[in-house]
Protein backbone atom coordinates (compact mmCIF):
# COMPACT_ATOMS: atom_id res chain seq x y z
CA UNK A 1 0.00 0.00 0.00
CA UNK A 2 1.26 3.00 -0.81
CA UNK A 3 1.88 5.66 2.04
CA UNK A 4 -0.33 8.59 2.18
CA UNK A 5 0.92 12.03 0.53
CA UNK A 6 2.93 14.83 1.33
CA UNK A 7 1.51 18.23 0.47
CA UNK A 8 3.65 20.49 -0.87
CA UNK A 9 2.84 24.14 -1.59
CA UNK A 10 5.11 25.89 -4.02
CA UNK A 11 4.10 30.38 -3.98
CA UNK A 12 5.49 31.44 -7.37
CA UNK A 13 4.65 28.49 -8.96
CA UNK A 14 3.97 30.22 -12.67
CA UNK A 15 8.00 31.67 -12.81
CA UNK A 16 11.10 30.71 -13.36
CA UNK A 17 12.25 28.16 -10.10
CA UNK A 18 8.94 27.19 -10.76
CA UNK A 19 9.19 25.81 -13.96
CA UNK A 20 12.71 24.04 -12.82
CA UNK A 21 11.18 22.87 -9.34
CA UNK A 22 7.57 21.40 -9.85
CA UNK A 23 8.57 18.13 -12.50
CA UNK A 24 11.40 18.07 -9.96
CA UNK A 25 8.87 17.42 -6.90
CA UNK A 26 6.44 15.59 -8.84
CA UNK A 27 8.88 13.01 -9.91
CA UNK A 28 9.97 12.31 -6.56
CA UNK A 29 13.35 14.02 -6.33
CA UNK A 30 12.38 16.22 -3.27
CA UNK A 31 10.96 13.21 -1.17
CA UNK A 32 12.21 10.22 -2.96
CA UNK A 33 11.15 7.98 -4.51
CA UNK A 34 8.40 6.01 -2.56
CA UNK A 35 6.61 9.07 -1.55
CA UNK A 36 3.44 10.11 -3.23
CA UNK A 37 2.78 14.71 -3.25
CA UNK A 38 0.03 16.89 -3.47
CA UNK A 39 1.25 19.93 -5.38
CA UNK A 40 -0.09 23.42 -3.55
CA UNK A 41 0.62 25.84 -5.84
CA UNK A 42 -0.32 29.37 -5.75
CA UNK A 43 0.14 32.05 -7.56
CA UNK A 44 -1.44 36.08 -8.24
CA UNK A 45 -4.64 36.31 -10.31
CA UNK A 46 -2.40 37.93 -13.54
CA UNK A 47 -0.28 34.79 -13.62
CA UNK A 48 -3.14 32.17 -13.40
CA UNK A 49 -3.57 31.39 -16.84
CA UNK A 50 0.49 30.89 -16.94
CA UNK A 51 -0.23 28.52 -14.19
CA UNK A 52 -2.76 26.79 -16.05
CA UNK A 53 -0.33 26.00 -18.33
CA UNK A 54 2.64 24.39 -16.25
CA UNK A 55 -0.16 22.40 -14.52
CA UNK A 56 -1.26 20.94 -17.96
CA UNK A 57 2.37 20.04 -18.12
CA UNK A 58 2.90 18.29 -14.94
CA UNK A 59 -0.54 16.28 -15.68
CA UNK A 60 1.18 15.29 -19.08
CA UNK A 61 4.22 13.61 -17.59
CA UNK A 62 2.32 11.29 -15.80
CA UNK A 63 4.11 11.42 -12.89
CA UNK A 64 3.05 8.15 -10.77
CA UNK A 65 3.67 9.68 -7.30
CA UNK A 66 2.08 12.80 -8.20
CA UNK A 67 -1.56 12.39 -5.98
CA UNK A 68 -2.93 15.63 -6.95
CA UNK A 69 -2.50 18.93 -7.65
CA UNK A 70 -4.39 22.26 -6.61
CA UNK A 71 -3.62 25.52 -8.21
CA UNK A 72 -4.91 28.73 -7.20
CA UNK A 73 -4.67 32.38 -5.97
CA UNK A 74 -6.29 31.67 -2.51
CA UNK A 75 -3.80 31.50 0.55
CA UNK A 76 -6.06 29.30 2.42
CA UNK A 77 -6.39 26.71 -0.09
CA UNK A 78 -2.62 27.31 -1.37
CA UNK A 79 -1.54 26.56 3.04
CA UNK A 80 -4.01 23.95 3.57
CA UNK A 81 -3.12 20.76 5.77
CA UNK A 82 0.32 21.85 3.72
CA UNK A 83 3.86 19.80 5.12
CA UNK A 84 6.85 21.77 3.14
CA UNK A 85 6.02 24.90 2.38
CA UNK A 86 8.48 26.24 -0.49
CA UNK A 87 7.93 30.46 -0.34
CA UNK A 88 9.39 31.41 -3.73
CA UNK A 89 7.12 33.50 -5.32
CA UNK A 90 8.20 37.66 -5.14
CA UNK A 91 9.96 39.82 -7.45
CA UNK A 92 13.62 38.79 -8.50
CA UNK A 93 16.04 41.38 -8.67
CA UNK A 94 17.76 42.84 -12.00
CA UNK A 95 20.82 43.75 -12.63
CA UNK A 96 22.33 46.55 -10.60
CA UNK A 97 20.84 45.46 -7.52
CA UNK A 98 21.49 44.60 -4.03
CA UNK A 99 18.88 41.54 -2.87
CA UNK A 100 18.48 43.48 -0.08
CA UNK A 101 17.06 46.44 -2.24
CA UNK A 102 13.97 43.76 -2.79
CA UNK A 103 13.09 44.12 0.92
CA UNK A 104 10.39 47.14 0.46
CA UNK A 105 9.16 44.99 -2.65
CA UNK A 106 9.19 41.51 -1.68
CA UNK A 107 9.13 42.05 2.34
CA UNK A 108 4.89 43.11 2.42
CA UNK A 109 4.45 39.29 0.61
CA UNK A 110 5.95 37.35 3.69
CA UNK A 111 3.65 38.02 6.58
CA UNK A 112 -0.01 37.56 5.15
CA UNK A 113 2.01 34.36 4.69
CA UNK A 114 3.02 33.68 7.48
CA UNK A 115 -0.18 34.05 9.10
CA UNK A 116 -1.48 31.81 6.65
CA UNK A 117 0.68 28.82 7.34
CA UNK A 118 -0.07 29.74 10.82
CA UNK A 119 -3.68 28.88 10.45
CA UNK A 120 -3.99 26.79 7.53
CA UNK A 121 -0.97 24.39 7.63
CA UNK A 122 -0.43 20.66 8.94
CA UNK A 123 1.03 20.55 12.73
CA UNK A 124 4.28 19.05 11.36
CA UNK A 125 4.87 21.97 9.01
CA UNK A 126 8.20 23.47 7.35
CA UNK A 127 8.81 26.34 5.49
CA UNK A 128 11.57 27.15 3.59
CA UNK A 129 12.21 30.60 1.99
CA UNK A 130 13.36 31.62 -1.13
CA UNK A 131 12.20 34.63 -2.15
CA UNK A 132 14.71 37.40 -1.74
CA UNK A 133 16.29 38.88 0.39
CA UNK A 134 15.17 35.41 1.80
CA UNK A 135 16.69 35.26 5.35
CA UNK A 136 14.95 38.28 6.48
CA UNK A 137 11.68 37.49 4.47
CA UNK A 138 11.46 34.28 6.68
CA UNK A 139 12.60 36.48 9.79
CA UNK A 140 8.80 38.25 8.49
CA UNK A 141 6.96 35.00 7.73
CA UNK A 142 7.95 33.77 11.19
CA UNK A 143 7.23 37.00 13.18
CA UNK A 144 3.51 36.26 12.17
CA UNK A 145 3.47 32.54 13.04
CA UNK A 146 4.96 32.47 16.43
CA UNK A 147 2.76 29.11 16.70
CA UNK A 148 5.35 27.65 14.40
CA UNK A 149 8.31 26.34 16.13
CA UNK A 150 11.78 28.02 15.23
CA UNK A 151 12.82 24.69 14.08
CA UNK A 152 10.71 24.31 11.02
CA UNK A 153 11.92 27.57 9.68
CA UNK A 154 14.88 27.81 7.28
CA UNK A 155 15.70 30.25 3.96
CA UNK A 156 17.80 29.19 1.34
CA UNK A 157 22.06 29.57 1.33
CA UNK A 158 22.23 25.89 -0.39
CA UNK A 159 23.06 27.80 -3.65
CA UNK A 160 26.06 29.35 -2.20
CA UNK A 161 26.88 26.06 -0.81
CA UNK A 162 26.70 24.34 -4.22
CA UNK A 163 28.38 27.42 -5.90
CA UNK A 164 31.14 27.36 -3.22
CA UNK A 165 31.81 23.92 -3.60
CA UNK A 166 32.06 23.82 -6.71
CA UNK A 167 34.68 26.48 -7.12
CA UNK A 168 36.99 24.56 -4.59
CA UNK A 169 36.71 21.09 -6.99
CA UNK A 170 37.73 22.86 -9.91
CA UNK A 171 40.24 24.65 -8.16
CA UNK A 172 41.83 21.41 -6.57
CA UNK A 173 41.03 19.44 -9.76
CA UNK A 174 38.96 16.95 -7.96
CA UNK A 175 35.35 15.77 -8.56
CA UNK A 176 32.66 18.51 -6.45
CA UNK A 177 31.77 14.99 -4.45
CA UNK A 178 35.20 15.14 -2.84
CA UNK A 179 34.42 18.45 -1.40
CA UNK A 180 32.61 18.92 2.14
CA UNK A 181 31.39 20.64 4.40
CA UNK A 182 31.24 23.92 2.65
CA UNK A 183 29.67 25.98 5.42
CA UNK A 184 27.63 29.41 4.53
CA UNK A 185 27.37 31.71 7.87
CA UNK A 186 24.93 34.74 7.66
CA UNK A 187 22.95 36.27 5.03
CA UNK A 188 21.99 34.96 1.41
CA UNK A 189 23.88 38.38 -0.07
CA UNK A 190 27.00 39.95 -1.28
CA UNK A 191 28.28 39.64 2.93
CA UNK A 192 28.01 36.15 2.54
CA UNK A 193 30.60 34.00 4.25
CA UNK A 194 31.69 31.01 2.27
CA UNK A 195 33.87 29.03 5.04
CA UNK A 196 36.70 27.51 3.09
CA UNK A 197 38.86 26.98 6.42
CA UNK A 198 36.33 24.27 7.81
CA UNK A 199 35.62 23.05 4.65
CA UNK A 200 37.53 19.82 3.13
CA UNK A 201 38.88 18.25 0.09
CA UNK A 202 39.27 14.33 -0.34
CA UNK A 203 39.03 14.19 3.33
CA UNK A 204 41.69 16.90 4.18
CA UNK A 205 41.65 20.40 5.41
CA UNK A 206 40.73 22.44 2.26
CA UNK A 207 43.72 25.17 3.28
CA UNK A 208 45.69 22.15 2.85
CA UNK A 209 44.79 20.92 -0.32
CA UNK A 210 44.85 24.75 -1.64
CA UNK A 211 47.60 26.38 -0.74
CA UNK A 212 47.01 29.65 -2.80
CA UNK A 213 45.71 31.45 0.40
CA UNK A 214 45.07 34.73 -1.77
CA UNK A 215 42.54 33.03 -3.81
CA UNK A 216 41.13 31.32 -1.15
CA UNK A 217 40.93 35.13 0.44
CA UNK A 218 40.14 36.87 -2.58
CA UNK A 219 38.60 35.61 -5.53
CA UNK A 220 36.93 32.35 -3.97
CA UNK A 221 34.85 34.90 -1.86
CA UNK A 222 33.98 37.03 -4.21
CA UNK A 223 33.23 34.81 -7.08
CA UNK A 224 30.75 33.03 -4.64
CA UNK A 225 29.31 36.03 -3.38
CA UNK A 226 28.88 37.80 -6.46
CA UNK A 227 27.43 34.73 -8.80
CA UNK A 228 24.01 35.89 -8.41
CA UNK A 229 24.72 38.86 -9.93
CA UNK A 230 27.07 37.23 -12.94
CA UNK A 231 24.85 35.46 -14.02
CA UNK A 232 21.68 37.87 -14.02
CA UNK A 233 23.95 39.86 -15.95
CA UNK A 234 24.61 37.18 -18.24
CA UNK A 235 21.31 35.56 -18.38
CA UNK A 236 19.00 38.61 -18.17
CA UNK A 237 17.62 36.57 -15.80
CA UNK A 238 18.23 35.35 -11.54
CA UNK A 239 19.25 32.04 -11.24
CA UNK A 240 16.04 29.55 -12.11
CA UNK A 241 17.43 25.83 -12.53
CA UNK A 242 20.53 25.93 -10.02
CA UNK A 243 18.33 27.86 -7.83
CA UNK A 244 15.50 24.71 -7.72
CA UNK A 245 18.38 22.25 -7.14
CA UNK A 246 19.38 23.66 -4.82
CA UNK A 247 15.42 24.13 -2.82
CA UNK A 248 15.89 19.89 -3.49
CA UNK A 249 19.15 19.78 -1.70
CA UNK A 250 18.14 21.71 1.11
CA UNK A 251 14.64 19.88 1.74
CA UNK A 252 16.65 16.69 1.14
CA UNK A 253 19.20 17.75 3.32
CA UNK A 254 16.51 17.96 6.70
CA UNK A 255 14.65 14.75 5.76
CA UNK A 256 17.94 12.81 5.50
CA UNK A 257 20.95 12.22 7.64
CA UNK A 258 23.84 13.93 7.09
CA UNK A 259 26.73 12.58 5.86
CA UNK A 260 29.56 11.90 8.48
CA UNK A 261 31.99 14.77 7.95
CA UNK A 262 29.55 16.67 6.13
CA UNK A 263 26.83 19.86 6.83
CA UNK A 264 24.10 21.64 5.36
CA UNK A 265 24.25 24.88 4.86
CA UNK A 266 20.76 26.54 6.02
CA UNK A 267 19.67 29.94 7.26
CA UNK A 268 17.82 29.24 10.69
CA UNK A 269 16.42 30.83 13.65
CA UNK A 270 20.02 32.09 15.73
CA UNK A 271 19.39 31.81 19.97
CA UNK A 272 22.96 32.73 20.06
CA UNK A 273 25.20 29.91 18.21
CA UNK A 274 28.81 31.23 17.81
CA UNK A 275 27.78 34.80 18.92
CA UNK A 276 24.88 35.72 16.87
CA UNK A 277 21.84 37.86 17.44
CA UNK A 278 18.85 35.98 19.43
CA UNK A 279 16.02 35.99 16.38
CA UNK A 280 18.02 36.41 12.94
CA UNK A 281 17.82 34.11 10.21
CA UNK A 282 21.26 33.28 10.25
CA UNK A 283 23.61 30.84 7.79
CA UNK A 284 24.49 27.77 10.03
CA UNK A 285 26.24 24.75 9.28
CA UNK A 286 23.47 22.28 9.81
CA UNK A 287 23.82 18.15 10.52
CA UNK A 288 20.61 16.33 10.45
CA UNK A 289 19.89 12.91 11.61
CA UNK A 290 16.19 12.52 9.26
CA UNK A 291 13.80 13.57 11.98
CA UNK A 292 15.35 16.42 13.27
CA UNK A 293 18.42 18.73 13.07
CA UNK A 294 20.96 21.15 14.64
CA UNK A 295 23.65 23.44 14.27
CA UNK A 296 26.73 22.06 14.25
CA UNK A 297 28.74 23.56 17.30
CA UNK A 298 32.32 23.60 17.61
CA UNK A 299 33.97 25.18 14.47
CA UNK A 300 36.90 27.30 14.96
CA UNK A 301 36.96 30.58 13.16
CA UNK A 302 40.44 32.73 12.08
CA UNK A 303 40.35 36.71 13.01
CA UNK A 304 39.93 37.12 9.18
CA UNK A 305 36.97 34.68 9.24
CA UNK A 306 35.40 36.73 12.60
CA UNK A 307 35.14 39.77 10.89
CA UNK A 308 33.54 38.52 7.61
CA UNK A 309 30.92 36.81 10.02
CA UNK A 310 31.06 40.47 11.41
CA UNK A 311 30.19 42.10 8.54
CA UNK A 312 27.32 39.47 7.23
CA UNK A 313 25.44 39.99 10.53
CA UNK A 314 25.43 43.83 10.71
CA UNK A 315 23.66 43.44 7.48
CA UNK A 316 21.14 41.11 8.97
CA UNK A 317 20.83 43.12 11.88
CA UNK A 318 20.30 46.14 9.71
CA UNK A 319 17.77 44.37 7.57
CA UNK A 320 16.23 43.30 10.25
CA UNK A 321 15.84 47.10 11.82
CA UNK A 322 14.73 48.54 8.17
CA UNK A 323 12.16 45.92 8.85
CA UNK A 324 10.60 46.60 11.95
CA UNK A 325 7.22 47.56 10.77
CA UNK A 326 6.38 44.32 8.74
CA UNK A 327 7.48 42.28 12.28
CA UNK A 328 4.29 42.41 13.87
P1 LIG B 1 9.94 34.92 -11.37
O1 LIG B 1 9.62 36.38 -11.51
O2 LIG B 1 10.26 34.13 -12.58
O3 LIG B 1 8.74 34.18 -10.63
C1 LIG B 1 8.21 34.66 -9.45
C2 LIG B 1 6.74 34.29 -9.43
O4 LIG B 1 6.22 34.71 -8.19
C3 LIG B 1 5.92 34.98 -10.53
O5 LIG B 1 5.22 34.02 -11.31
C4 LIG B 1 4.96 35.89 -9.75
O6 LIG B 1 3.68 35.98 -10.36
C5 LIG B 1 4.90 35.15 -8.42
N1 LIG B 1 4.49 35.99 -7.30
C6 LIG B 1 4.75 37.28 -7.06
N2 LIG B 1 4.14 37.69 -5.93
C7 LIG B 1 3.53 36.60 -5.42
C8 LIG B 1 2.73 36.39 -4.27
N3 LIG B 1 2.45 37.38 -3.41
N4 LIG B 1 2.22 35.16 -4.07
C9 LIG B 1 2.47 34.14 -4.93
N5 LIG B 1 3.20 34.30 -6.06
C10 LIG B 1 3.73 35.52 -6.28
O7 LIG B 1 11.12 34.82 -10.29
P2 LIG B 1 12.06 33.55 -9.98
O8 LIG B 1 13.23 33.61 -10.88
O9 LIG B 1 11.24 32.34 -9.92
O10 LIG B 1 12.60 33.98 -8.53
C11 LIG B 1 11.72 34.00 -7.42
C12 LIG B 1 12.44 34.56 -6.20
O11 LIG B 1 13.49 33.68 -5.80
C13 LIG B 1 13.10 35.91 -6.40
O12 LIG B 1 12.89 36.72 -5.24
C14 LIG B 1 14.57 35.58 -6.53
O13 LIG B 1 15.40 36.66 -6.19
C15 LIG B 1 14.67 34.45 -5.54
N6 LIG B 1 15.84 33.57 -5.66
C16 LIG B 1 16.42 33.16 -4.50
C17 LIG B 1 17.51 32.31 -4.55
C18 LIG B 1 18.20 31.85 -3.29
O14 LIG B 1 19.26 31.22 -3.40
N7 LIG B 1 17.68 32.09 -2.10
C19 LIG B 1 18.00 31.88 -5.79
C20 LIG B 1 17.37 32.32 -6.95
C21 LIG B 1 16.29 33.18 -6.87
C1 LIG C 1 21.04 33.95 -6.66
O1 LIG C 1 21.86 33.88 -5.76
O2 LIG C 1 21.27 33.56 -7.83
C2 LIG C 1 19.66 34.51 -6.36
O3 LIG C 1 19.58 34.94 -5.03
C3 LIG C 1 19.24 35.56 -7.32
C4 LIG C 1 20.00 36.85 -7.12
O4 LIG C 1 19.37 37.91 -7.09
O5 LIG C 1 21.23 36.80 -7.01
Amino acid sequence: MSKPPVHVTVTGAAGQIGYSLLFRIASGQLLGPEQPVVLRLLEIEPAMGTLEGVVMELEDCAFPLLAAIEPTSEMKTAFDGTNWALLVGSIPRKAGMERNDLLTINGGIFGPQGEAIAVHAASDVRVLVVGNPCNTNCLIARAHAPEVPDDRWFAMTRLDQNRAASQLATKAGVPVADVARVAIWGNHSSTQYPDFENATVSGRAATEVIADRDWLEGDFIATVQQRGAKIIEARGASSAASAANAVVDSVASVVNATAEGDCASLAVVSHGEYGTPEGLVFGFPVRSDGTSWEIIEGLEHSGFAQERIRLTTEELESERAAVAHLLG
